[in-house]
């Protein structure tokens, strides 16, 4: 295995720090985080509303500048966004006059790809998401877990080294997340990407990380990385699985 091929998708976080300014005073949000993200980990971040989880991803993403710090992908320190990360919101944000598949293929052909190979990987990638017979379909004629799933196949179709991804399962009923959390750990299975996964559902973050990162909610307190050693496909109902629950339920201070 060469060198490069080892590192790839690793992200290295290091004395990151990040304020806003509010009511004209500085408002700390990321204080000094420091950790690894491993090559083709998945890692979730979870923590209270306002903790910076969201600013976290964004930073991340390219798409907010750190006060001070730095992240380093593959051992380089990012500048602004890069075609080697790709972000998915809460909303899929699709283009409502293409079709499905039309969504997924956007971009890639000014990324160098000829119309019949952005056409051949697009397929690919919707079905990958299974959604090749709504291939024709527009976006207002899909489900809202539909539309999220197209977003994710229009972000995997750049083939990202390094997927970022806030609360894309959000605003969805729980059966359908319950149904994406099982694709996504598919997907994750199939595609060797890294994934940094925010989210708000704790159970959501055991079944799908790696690792999980706990944000503090005051900004006394230090963030926490606890490891999730479960086979996959994880069980919701086993002992083990129901252990981390109640520890991360513990942290919250919500048992
Ligand atoms: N552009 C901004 N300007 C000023 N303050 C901001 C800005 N973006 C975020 N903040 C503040 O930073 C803090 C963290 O916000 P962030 O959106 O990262 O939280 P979060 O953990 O994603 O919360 P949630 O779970 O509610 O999505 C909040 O107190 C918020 O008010
Ligand atoms: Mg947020």
């Amino acid at each position: 295995m060469s060198i490069a091929h080892a590192v790839r998708g690793e992200v290295t976080i290091r004395h990151l720090s990040k304020s806003f300014v509010l009511n004209g005073k500085p408002l700390p949000v990321l204080r000094d985080l420091n950790f690894k993200i491993r090559p083709g980990e998945s890692l979730a971040i979870v923590g209270a509303s306002g903790s910076g989880k969201t600013t976290l991803l964004r930073v991340l993403a390219g798409l907010e500048e750190a006060d001070s710090g730095e992240v380093l992908i593959e051992g380089k320190v990012i500048r602004g966004v890069g075609t080697e990360r790709a972000v998915i919101f809460q909303e899929p944000r699709l283009l409502p006059w293409l079709t499905v598949i039309d969504n997924v293929g956007f971009g890639l052909e000014t990324q160098g790809l000829s119309r019949e190979e952005a056409r051949t990987r697009a397929r690919r990638y919707v079905q990958l998401v299974g959604l090749q017979s709504f291939e024709n379909a527009y976006p207002r004629q899909l489900s809202g877990g539909m539309a999220q799933r197209v977003g994710i196949a229009r972000a995997l179709a750049v083939q990202p080294e390094i997927l970022l991804l806030d609360e894309p399962l959000g605003a969805l009923d729980a059966m359908t997340k319950i149904s994406m959390q099982q694709e996504l750990a598919r997907i994750w299975r199939d595609e060797d990407v890294t994934t940094v996964l925010v989210t708000h559902d704790l159970e959501e973050a055991i079944y799908l990380a790696d690792r999980i990162l706990i944000l503090p909610k005051d900004k006394g307190g230090e963030p926490r990385l606890i490891e999730i050693d479960l086979p996959r496909p994880r069980d919701r109902s086993t002992p083990a699985f129901v252990r981390h629950r109640e520890e991360l339920l513990n942290l919250f201070g919500l048992h």
